[in-house]
């Protein structure tokens, strides 16, 4: 009988020893925060449906990602929102697009920041998909020279890692491919490897203007219900040459990202989503939760699951808290 030689209150009893037997502790350092770019100057516009995120002109970026530094975060993640759009994405790769011109910007005025780019389409498609259209479907192949042209020209701009978020198959070899031929050897893949084709992305869209026009994007993105495919979709990512992978979204798949951490040796990194931040926003701001100790709760889950990098909305203000 273990009862009543073993109590596992007794370690409970205070904040002390609580402490001493914390098994994950969050840091600055894990986390990386998302930045939306707008065209135009000046402007810190707020997303309605993100309470706490905000659009950035490329100079308000800048001050924004200095605060970041300070704070002992060690990277941003870019999102463009372009002024125009077309089908074939032309902002995508543009030397002077919205991410191109923030790259570069923030490269320059705080250098030690680690700048990550998304590589995707859907933001610069007037069509609102990830890739290149054939009639409704979305073309694997022709995307790939896009893709892959997208995110040299983040390179030149001077990111230290791209992270292909579209779902086409063979998009992390080709990225590689034309870095290299390109001489960006040493600008690493981070590959949202298990993308699931998920709700929670609501609010994201809102705010990057880049919901599908029709259709959805269950043709190149995961279905939720599927476990060992992911494990699939990150060996492939690897081989292809992706030096980090991703778990996408984070709370309702913890599972997928356990496995991870027990399957591969490589950084793992887990994307708190637009729709789980804007959850716990949304129920604070009626008073039903309290907000920032339900949003460190979620985000030490991600962490305790298994990331070694969470992308996540709350960063700064975790990051203050911490
Ligand atoms: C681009 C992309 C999306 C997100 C990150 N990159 C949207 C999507 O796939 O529809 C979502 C991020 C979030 O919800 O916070 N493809």
């Amino acid at each position: 009988m273990s009862f009543p030689i073993t109590r596992m209150r007794r370690l409970r009893r205070n904040e002390t020893l609580r402490s001493m037997v914390r098994e994950t502790r969050l840091a600055p350092a894990d986390l990386v925060q998302p930045l939306f770019v707008v065209e135009g100057t000046g402007r810190r516009d707020a997303v309605a449906s993100m309470p706490g995120v905000h659009r950035y002109s490329v100079d308000q970026v800048v001050l924004e990602a200095k605060r970041i530094a300070d704070l002992g975060i060690p990277a941003v993640i870019l999102f463009g929102v372009p002024a125009q759009k077309d089908a074939r994405g032309s902002g995508a790769d543009h030397a002077d697009g919205i991410v191109q011109r923030a790259t570069r910007a923030i490269a320059e005025a705080v250098p030690a920041l680690c700048v990550i780019t998304d590589v995707c389409l859907c933001e610069y498609t007037s069509h609102g998909h990830c890739g290149l259209l054939d009639g409704e479907q979305v073309d694997n192949d022709p995307s790939l020279e896009r893709l892959a042209s997208t995110a040299v020209s983040h390179a030149r701009a001077g990111a230290s890692i791209v992270a292909p978020s579209d779902m086409m198959d063979g998009r992390v070899a080709a990225i590689r491919r034309a870095l290299d031929a390109n001489g960006f050897e040493d600008v690493a893949i981070l590959a949202y490897a298990a993308k699931y084709a998920s709700a929670f992305y609501g609010p994201f869209r809102d705010a990057a203007e880049s919901a599908p026009e029709f259709g959805d994007r269950r043709g190149y993105q995961m279905d939720p219900p599927n476990r060992r495919e992911a494990l699939r979709e990150m060996r492939l990512d690897l081989e292809e040459g992706a030096d980090m992978l991703m778990v996408k979204p984070a709370l309702p798949y913890l599972d997928i990202l356990a496995d991870a951490r027990r399957s591969f040796d490589v950084p793992i990194a887990a994307y708190h989503v637009s729709g789980e931040y804007s959850m716990i926003q949304a129920a604070a701001e009626r008073g039903w939760i309290d907000g920032p100790r339900a949003m460190e709760e979620a985000v030490v889950s991600i962490k305790r699951a298994g990331a070694d990098l969470i992308l996540t909305y709350a960063a700064m203000d975790l990051a203050a808290r911490l």
